[in-house]
């Protein structure tokens, strides 16, 4: 079996990794998870982040033909539209993205927002296969942290979105809208039952408390040892009735809100006003009753 080239990019800001993936043998890369740079507070985005990747790959003669979203994210916004306007990249991502669409559509009144996944270029189902370059990849629907989690199966490689974090940190939230604890258990012990020695990819490291690095890459043994929220002998319940324990002190995301509007258009803003500035939409919601 060919294996993957992998180079991580840690975005330190929203605690992301994201991934360049490449076939040794014809030079073609996939790019997982791409972050644009975000600031709440000053409404400036930038691309730093994005031509980090690109420059790797520029200088190490990596053709990027594809980003891959392991879902629509809820604590960054996607790069991948500028990734695909320097490259001809395609945009790919589970196919209930459309559920997550549905779900978000109302939220932020998105009225020109089809339903259907259009705004990506490809959506995957569970067992999808195609291929970087000669690596065949394998979709896998692990859903849970929201509807449309898929993981890449890549060689000896999985990156798992956000399904399992390190096995010192545990699993992903599962409260989001259209999230479930119940379907996460069964999706994560699915990954787990691939072989052990299967390398696992993070989409996000927090360094878990007594550690001081971060951390992204694991196995699937070692997940299955010392996870310790999902290690071996672990039942679904005792696991569901953790994880929304730890999931009702959990606080909202900061760039939640505009994340998701962004993320689910596959990483686009919504067409300029016509003093020509881009602007986000934040729904307010009273505390009390006014
Ligand atoms: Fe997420």
């Amino acid at each position: 079996m060919i294996q993957p080239f992998i180079k991580a990019f840690f975005d330190e800001p929203t605690n992301t990794i994201s991934y360049l993936v490449g076939d040794p043998a014809t030079h073609s890369a996939a790019v997982i998870d791409p972050v644009l740079d975000f600031d709440m507070a000053s409404g400036i985005a930038d691309t730093d982040s994005a031509e980090r990747i690109l420059a790797f790959a520029r200088e190490h003669g990596w053709r990027i033909e594809m980003v891959l979203e392991t879902h629509a994210h809820a604590d960054h916004l996607s790069a991948a539209p500028f990734i695909k306007a320097h490259t001809d990249a395609w945009i790919g991502i589970g196919s209930h993205i459309r559920d997550v669409q549905k779900i978000f559509r109302p939220v932020f009144a998105m009225d020109d927002l089809k339903a259907d996944g259009s705004d990506f270029d490809r959506l995957f189902d569970d067992g999808d296969r195609f291929a970087i370059g000669d690596l065949a990849v394998e979709v896998l629907h692990v859903s849970g942290h929201t509807p449309a989690d898929v993981a890449y199966r890549i060689g000896d490689a999985v990156f798992v979105g956000d399904t399992l974090f390190m096995p010192d940190y545990g699993t992903a939230r599962a409260d989001f809208p259209g999230g479930d604890a119940r379907t996460l258990y069964r999706s994560i012990r699915r990954l787990l039952s691939l072989p052990d020695e299967t390398r696992l990819f993070m989409c996000h490291d927090y360094k878990a408390p007594g550690r001081d690095d971060y951390r992204w890459e694991t196995t699937v043994g070692e997940q299955r040892r010392s996870s310790v929220h999902v290690h071996d002998g672990v039942s679904e319940d005792d696991f569901v009735a953790m994880r929304e324990r730890r999931d009702a002190g959990l606080s909202v995301p900061k760039l939640l809100l505009p994340s998701i509007q962004v993320n689910i258009r596959a990483g686009r803003f919504s067409e300029a006003e016509a003093n020509g500035v881009t602007y986000l939409r934040i729904p307010v919601k009273w505390a009390k009753r006014r």
